[in-house]
């Protein structure tokens, strides 16, 4: 993307402050998933980017990854992973737990979740931060046994440097860097 498709993508997301915690400027995407025009346009995009990976699946993170991610499932005509926080998904899972800025937290993924053989996947999701929700979510990728393609995010605030600790699992592509 050039610069002026950037700006019109960036444009689209709100900036809100103090949410969820004070001193925190959180990057709010309803405003661009409710603009059909900016949706779609980065839908189009993203399926030009991937359309020759010969993926088999899309992985996306619970919850904004799956708005994405299914999207992009659908144009490609592949299908749909969820990668769910703990505690959500019915059948037999694989977890990992990962570091939050307090505390930790869990996500899972169906042990039987890619029925192909030698799976490719892209792991999507909207914002990639400290990277601790990215890492976790690569590892349960690899844990069953697919390929790591790619892992893909709309937005990368790249001051926290998340996307450093995902280089050994596979190539990082951000469409927005912040
Ligand atoms: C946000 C975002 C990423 C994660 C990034 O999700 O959608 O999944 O945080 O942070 P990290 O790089 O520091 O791990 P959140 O945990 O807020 O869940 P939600 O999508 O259900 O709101
Ligand atoms: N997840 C972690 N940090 C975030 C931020 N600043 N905006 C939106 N989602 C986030």
């Amino acid at each position: 993307l050039n610069d002026i498709d950037k700006k019109y993508l960036l444009d689209s997301i709100r900036d809100v402050k103090d949410f969820p915690k004070p001193g925190i400027v959180f990057k709010d995407i309803t405003t661009l998933l409710n603009n059909k025009d900016a949706y779609k346009f980065l839908i189009d995009h993203l399926e030009q980017r991937y359309k020759s990976y010969d993926l088999d699946y899309i992985a996306g993170i619970d919850s904004r990854g799956f708005i994405f991610g299914a999207a992009l499932a659908d144009r490609l005509g592949i299908g749909f992973v969820p990668i769910r926080k703990v505690g959500k998904l019915p059948a037999a899972t694989v977890c990992e737990k990962y570091e939050l800025e307090y505390g930790f937290d869990q996500i899972e993924i169906h042990l039987d979740a890619f029925p192909k053989k030698d799976a490719r996947v892209l792991v999507i999701d909207d914002l990639i931060a400290t990277g601790g929700t990215a890492n976790a979510a690569a590892k349960l990728v690899k844990d069953i046994n697919a390929n790591l393609v790619e892992m893909c995010f709309l937005i990368h605030l790249t001051f926290l440097d998340g996307a450093e600790k995902l280089k050994e699992h596979a190539p990082v592509y951000s469409v927005l860097e912040i």
